[in-house]
């Protein structure tokens, strides 16, 4: 296992352009010379935008919906992420060491960082966008209960670096444009949170359909009962309790946190979202396709 020796909230390092935790950072350096094979399946978001949500259901497609099978490692094992790095948990490296063709891979780099060689192999990506209200809402708890984050600030603060793209991983804003502007030349199904609550089950047909395999109807139905919020939450090989509680504290915010859309309606005042909205009219002028940040 790799350690990475330093002490908690180490400030973002620039890659590129792109704020990067530090541990991410390292792991990234770390991909050079990584190497996707044609048969991989890679899972791309914008933090906090349903990625394990997306990988649960993938990794039951994969073992034909034998759910045991899905209970045999947490969701960071089964599907390795790939710059992952953080004092205590198995690298996306060591995950990958373990994972057998055709692998599951999962990434948050935006378009700067992405190894060259999964678009070289045109990789099928599934890319799972969430409206950006909720993901800021989701990104500032999760600051604040993973440690590898810089310490947020208060919530005006952190809304105020989303919003200018100061994050980790930069702007939400490029990032659900460019990888939707990447389905022109490469293999991308791109999937909205807010769809998946609203119908799963069309979702999911989409996935399969997308990765060339066909279900049972009452797989399909199976699938749908375990990876809800209230069955992923308490299942501990998706919930992250197995990651040590100096990487994420789980009293502070838990990881399955609300699984809700339109929860930013809670911490929003009235100021915020006009301003936010103002300045996300400018930002994505010019997008052809709609966020729903309420279903
Ligand atoms: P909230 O913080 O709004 O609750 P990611 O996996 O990309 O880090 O995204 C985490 C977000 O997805 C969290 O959002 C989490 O609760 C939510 N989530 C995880 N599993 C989910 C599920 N099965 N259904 C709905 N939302 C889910």
């Amino acid at each position: 296992m790799e350690l990475v020796q330093d002490t908690t909230r180490p400030s973002l390092v620039d890659m590129k352009g792109i704020p990067m935790i530090k541990y991410f950072a390292e792991g990234t350096r770390l991909l050079q010379d990584f190497q996707a094979w044609p048969d991989d399946l890679l899972v791309s978001t914008y933090p906090k935008s349903g990625t394990t949500w997306v990988s649960e259901i993938l990794d039951i497609i994969y073992q034909d919906g034998d759910l045991q099978k899905c209970r045999r490692a947490p969701i960071y094992m089964r599907v390795p992420f790939l710059e992952f790095t953080s004092p205590g948990v198995p690298s996306g490296r060591e995950a990958l060491e373990n994972t057998a063709a055709p692998r599951l891979l999962k990434t948050h780099l935006p378009l700067a960082l992405l190894p060259q060689s999964l678009l070289d192999q045109k990789v099928k990506v599934i890319y799972i966008a969430r409206n950006a209200k909720d993901v800021a809402v989701s990104y500032y708890n999760f600051y604040l209960m993973a440690k590898v984050h810089p310490d947020p600030g208060t919530w005006d603060s952190f809304l105020e670096n989303f919003m200018k793209g100061t994050v980790s991983y930069g702007s939400w804003y490029q990032h659900v444009q460019e990888w939707w502007e990447l389905r022109r030349t490469h293999p991308v199904l791109y999937l909205f949170y807010e769809d998946l609550k609203e119908n799963p089950k069309r979702e999911i047909r989409k996935i399969l359909e997308f990765v060339g395999r066909s279900l049972p109807e009452k797989t399909i139905d199976s699938i749908i009962q375990h990876t809800t919020f209230k069955e992923m939450k308490k299942n501990p090989m998706a919930n992250y309790t197995t990651v040590p509680p100096d990487f994420m504290d789980h009293n502070v915010s838990a990881f399955m946190r609300k699984g809700t859309t339109g929860d930013w309606k809670n911490t929003f005042t009235v100021a915020q979202n006009e301003r936010f909205d103002a300045h996300y009219a400018d930002k994505m002028a010019g997008c052809n396709f709609i966020f729903r940040s309420e279903i």
